[in-house]
């Protein structure tokens, strides 16, 4: 067994222990299984209070050097990825450790030679493919902070993040097929761009035969500049402390926020989550299904598991392409033996003739993980029995863009698991639960607002250019803590179960989305005075996006109506945060300072208007009636 697992459940006690009475002696021992070019001045320094946490400041390395070139003496010949395109085949396609380094090593070189240097943001919106990951690493290995895009979200999102963090370089594919539907990626790249001034060079890797339209004085292929590119290339040494990328996520008000991530501290807590939480062995095939357009395929798609010699893979396609057996298919194939998904998908799944899952043979699985969202007693133990034959420990991960990995989660064969729960934290991790005054509630079984008391390394350093919007988010409600955003519940054991967001962020698909970024795009339909978003329970999706709108004159066909509501929202966010309900309403619940009274609104979108609460306090309690009475489309 490697050393830095634990395996037992007394060890992770001990282990638990020890991380929180001795931080930087514990942190201190990992970080120096890694390959460091000079050392830290200091284990850790900052504080929650201040929002000024720094790991390992002073160390000097390149992760790049410790996923790729630490591995290729004893795992050059090992697959660092398969590659499963959105076709459904039969062919295996891998890549080791050592052309993965090549191919890095060539991009680098690529970057460095369109004028990229150490610190600039280089903007990446691509299939799933490999070389969205060789983007990501080659951006890693010469400084330059990597900002991938979600290739799902609109060419306005794009320009948004383009322009947030003035990226200079833009990496995109001619398109991409998900499911049945192309996406045009270097159209839509376009029309963001006529939008950004700071980038001055597209690279366009061909995935289609998609027809483009090409700038010459802008535009290159991905091929051709990689034909004439030399394969070595020395990383260039950064402080731990660098920022390693930017991700975008979406917050209670206003536009996505770039979180950004350091290198030392990321490298510390991905590498090591994923080496607790999954426990992968040497021949095993890991594979998780998320997009690497979002944190969970940072970190354990791209990072932790190449961090931890790891094979992989990298997956193009959706659940049910072609048709709903994809997954199982896969895992067939592949001989995979962790599979980490979302509790969405299980959901859609579960839903599909059981024949989809009998078709294949599942034997090889050892591991299950959920990451994303709650998850329902239902689909676990679905999951357990169908999936797992009931031989696989779940892993239930609790994280957030922000932590930079997982905080809260079982350790398989360690960890005894319960349908629903996170259970408890990993090493390092102090969760605790603060009640409505601000105090922290000591009993074991509660419930409240979910903080972190402790730093830890893998934590978000800041929003990009926005240090007041960072503290006030995560370290203002709670002073001295960081503030997750979730409420949560303990029981007996001292086990958690998140149960999900308190502020006004909504989890679609285990999609994060903010309802204020949602109703900013809804307001600009031309007959729509004021909307008011909120979640509403979803089968399937978790939950699903409620949109109420007060609208000028009479709207005769609503149904036509919700689309064009919902072509904005596809045009100026993404299709995933489309409104499955919208209702027309003549007034919405105020409170007397005006604010629109959320919790009224969730009831009514819930279903649940037997109880509304206290609405005496309301400046127009006769708005409650009419909206319960309304009718949505
Ligand atoms: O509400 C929690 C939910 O997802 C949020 C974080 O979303 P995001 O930053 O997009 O990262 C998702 C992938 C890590 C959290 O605030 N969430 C995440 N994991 C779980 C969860 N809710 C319940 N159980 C989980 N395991």
């Amino acid at each position: 067994m490697k050393p830095f697992t634990i395996t037992s459940f007394e060890e992770y006690k001990e282990v638990y222990q020890d991380s929180i009475e001795n931080p930087a002696s514990f942190w201190e021992k990992y970080a120096k299984t890694f390959d460091w070019h000079a050392p830290w001045d200091e284990v850790h320094s900052g504080s929650l209070d201040e929002g000024n946490v720094k790991w390992f400041e002073g160390g000097k390395f390149n992760i790049t050097e410790n996923c790729l070139d630490r591995h290729l003496e004893e795992h050059g010949d090992k697959v660092a990825f398969y590659f499963e395109p959105n076709a459904s085949d039969d062919i295996k396609r891998g890549m080791t450790y050592s052309d993965l380094h090549e191919e890095v090593c060539k991009f680098a070189n690529v970057l460095e030679s369109k004028g990229i240097k150490k610190g600039d943001r280089v903007a990446i919106y691509m299939a799933m493919t490999t070389e969205l990951a060789i983007a990501a690493l080659a951006c890693a290995r010469i400084g330059a902070v990597h900002s991938i895009v979600f290739a799902g979200f609109s060419a306005q999102s794009l320009a948004d993040r383009i322009n947030d963090c003035d990226a200079k370089l833009l990496i995109t594919n001619d398109g991409l097929e998900r499911g049945e539907k192309l996406v045009p990626l270097k159209e839509i790249s376009d029309e963001a761009l006529e939008q950004c001034s700071t980038i001055e060079n597209v690279i366009v890797c061909q995935r289609t035969d998609t027809d483009i339209n090409w700038n010459d004085d802008r535009d290159e292929w991905w091929h051709l500049l990689m034909e004439g590119a030399a394969i070595d290339h020395e990383a260039v040494p950064m402080d731990a402390e660098d920022p390693l990328f930017i991700l975008y996520t979406s917050g209670s008000t206003g536009k996505p926020k770039g979180q950004v991530h350091t290198c030392g501290g990321y490298m510390i807590w991905t590498s090591y989550t994923m080496r607790n939480v999954f426990q992968v062995e040497e021949d095993d095939v890991y594979w998780c299904t998320a997009d690497a357009g979002w944190i969970t395929g940072h970190s354990y798609i791209i990072y932790g598991p190449l961090l931890n010699a790891v094979s992989g893979i990298i997956f193009e396609s959706t659940p049910t392409h072609p048709d709903p057996g994809r997954l199982w298919k896969v895992i067939e194939k592949h001989n995979v033996t962790h599979f980490y998904t979302a509790p969405t998908a299980i959901r859609a799944l579960m839903k599909e003739d059981i024949k989809y899952v009998n078709n294949y043979d599942l034997s090889s699985l050892k591991v299950l993980g959920t990451v994303g969202e709650p998850i329902n007693e239902e689909a676990w133990h679905w999951y357990d029995e169908k999936i797992g034959n009931g031989n696989c420990p779940i892993v239930d991960t609790w994280w957030q863009t922000e932590t930079g990995g997982i905080m809260i989660s079982p350790l398989p064969g360690v960890t005894k698991t319960k349908p629903g729960y996170a259970t408890l934290p990993l090493p390092g991790v102090q969760p605790a639960l603060m009640d409505d005054n601000g105090n922290e509630i000591t009993e074991t079984q509660a419930q409240g607002d979910l903080v972190i008391k402790q730093p830890w390394p893998g934590m978000t350093r800041g929003i990009w250019g926005n240090k007041e919007r960072y503290m006030e988010t995560y370290f203002t409600k709670y002073p001295g803590n960081y503030f997750t955003g979730d409420g949560c519940r303990r029981d007996a054991d001292g086990y958690y179960r998140i149960t999900g967001r308190v502020d006004d962020v909504l989890n679609v698909s285990g999609h994060r989305l903010g309802t204020a970024e949602i109703e900013d795009a809804i307001d600009d339909h031309p007959r729509i005075v004021e909307s008011a978003v909120v979640g509403y329970p979803h089968d399937v999706k978790g939950e699903g996006v409620y949109a109420f709108t007060i609208c000028e004159g009479e709207i005769s066909d609503p149904e036509a109506f919700k689309k064009e509501v919902n072509d904005l929202i596809t045009r100026q966010i993404s299709p995933i945060a489309k409104a499955g309900k919208v209702q027309i309403v003549s007034d919405l619940p105020k409170t007397r300072s005006g604010k629109i009274m959320r919790r009224i609104l969730r009831k009514v979108a819930a279903n649940e208007t037997d109880d509304m609460g206290d609405i005496s306090t309301l400046l127009n309690p006769e708005a409650v009636e009419q909206v319960k009475s309304g009718k949505a489309y």
